[in-house]
């Protein structure tokens, strides 16, 4: 069967990019397939993941390339080199250009540990953003997939799932939460929805 082929970017510990993994062994993801994994942080533990999956994976360093300019022009090269139909963020803790997302428009997603349009935008990543959510006293959270644009967790919407904040939540135990009940399980079903209808147009 013909599937698309998946890149994932990634920063840090990478437990959205094993939740993805996961989901292609076990078959909720079956329209497309995990082909490479590139970090802009040579000591993410996601490289890791994906070396254990056999999956090929790059580094790309703003540091070393000098300007965002060049850090999206070897990514795009990276990203092209291996194929890739679609795009997937996950953890990946930089905001890229009009540029980048035009070249690949409507082929990357994101997942955000918010319900969209809560504590998102610049400066929303992370911890921070269940710091937001507690601090602003909300009793739903949740975590939002979507398409990726130039303006920052501003694409359309693919899929939503709402958490329920608890008693005594401090940050982590809320990042936790919602990685648990809702990021683990909308973004390995939102990619399988765009993959599926990536191939149908392919074809
Ligand atoms: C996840 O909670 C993800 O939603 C968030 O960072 C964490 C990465 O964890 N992403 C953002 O805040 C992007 N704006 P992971 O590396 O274990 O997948």
């Amino acid at each position: 069967m013909l599937k698309a082929n998946i890149a994932v970017l990634v920063s840090g510990g990478g437990t959205n990019l094993q939740a993805l993994i996961d989901a292609e062994k076990s078959g909720i993801i079956q329209s497309g397939s995990i082909k490479l994994v590139v970090a802009n942080n040579s000591k993410a533990y996601a490289l890791e993941r994906a070396k254990n999956a056999g999956i090929n994976t790059a580094v790309v360093l703003k540091s070393q390339l000098g300007s965002q300019e060049a850090f999206e022009k070897e990514l795009i090269r990276v990203l092209e080199e291996a194929d890739t139909d679609l795009i997937v963020l996950a953890g990946f803790m930089s905001i890229l250009s009009a540029d980048f997302t035009n070249h690949f428009r409507d082929r990357i997603i994101n997942v955000h540990p918010s319900l969209i349009p809560s504590f998102c935008g610049k400066g929303f990543y992370g911890l921070k953003v269940h710091e937001a959510a507690l601090e602003y006293g909300v009793k739903v959270s949740g975590a939002t997939v979507h398409f990726v644009n130039e303006i920052p967790d501003g694409g359309k919407i693919i899929m939503q799932k709402a958490v329920e904040i608890l008693d005594g939540d401090t940050p982590e135990v809320l990042q936790k939460r919602i990685m648990e009940e809702a990021e683990w399980k909308i973004l390995p079903l939102s990619c399988e929805k765009i993959c599926s209808f990536i191939i149908k147009e392919k074809n």
